[in-house]
């Protein structure tokens, strides 16, 4: 191996490290995030709206742009986004589909309304994004994780 090669090598390395102390792992999905008094309502919520394709649109609209989600969430949606980096725990990964099989949209709704407590996961009040827009970006969420 040449000179140079190996500093290439030792700087590749060292980014590869910096990125892993840096990154912070996701909060464990099994626990929810609703305080348990308002847990059962939560779960039951039901979203008014259907995955159409329009409403698939509109809520990507909202993710990448007014809600600002992306900043955080990533474009992708896998919790990578430049605000998101400095953050821990790191912001939710919705394309891990196991994710959809334990959250409901109903909690989801409400972290949207109320934040998550002890996290960068802030609350969107209805000057920020109107309900019927906070339940469009949980469908695009959803969808990531090839949720129907
Ligand atoms: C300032 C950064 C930031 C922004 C902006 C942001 N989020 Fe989050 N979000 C987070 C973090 C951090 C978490 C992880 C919180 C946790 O693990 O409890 C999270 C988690 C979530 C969760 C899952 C909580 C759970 O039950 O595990 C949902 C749903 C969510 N965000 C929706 C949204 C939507 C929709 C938007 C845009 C309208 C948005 N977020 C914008 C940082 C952000």
């Amino acid at each position: 191996m040449g000179k140079s090669t190996s500093v290439v090598v030792a700087g590749v390395v060292g980014l590869v490290f910096a990125a892993g102390v840096a990154v912070a792992a996701e909060k464990d999905i099994k626990v929810p995030r609703v305080p348990a008094a308002e847990l059962a309502k939560a779960k039951e919520m039901k979203s008014p709206l259907k995955p159409t394709p329009d409403v698939l649109a509109k809520g990507k609209a909202i993710f990448e742009g007014k809600g600002t989600c992306f900043t955080c969430h990533g474009n992708s949606g896998k919790g990578d986004g430049p605000a998101g980096a400095a953050l821990d725990p790191s912001p939710r990964d919705f394309t891990n589909p196991q994710f959809h099989t334990i959250r409901t949209e109903g909690e989801m709704f409400w972290v949207v309304k109320n934040g998550s407590p002890g996290t960068g996961m802030i609350s969107y009040n209805p000057a920020m994004i109107t309900d019927e827009e906070a339940w469009q970006a949980i469908a695009y969420e959803r969808s990531l994780g090839g949720a129907k």
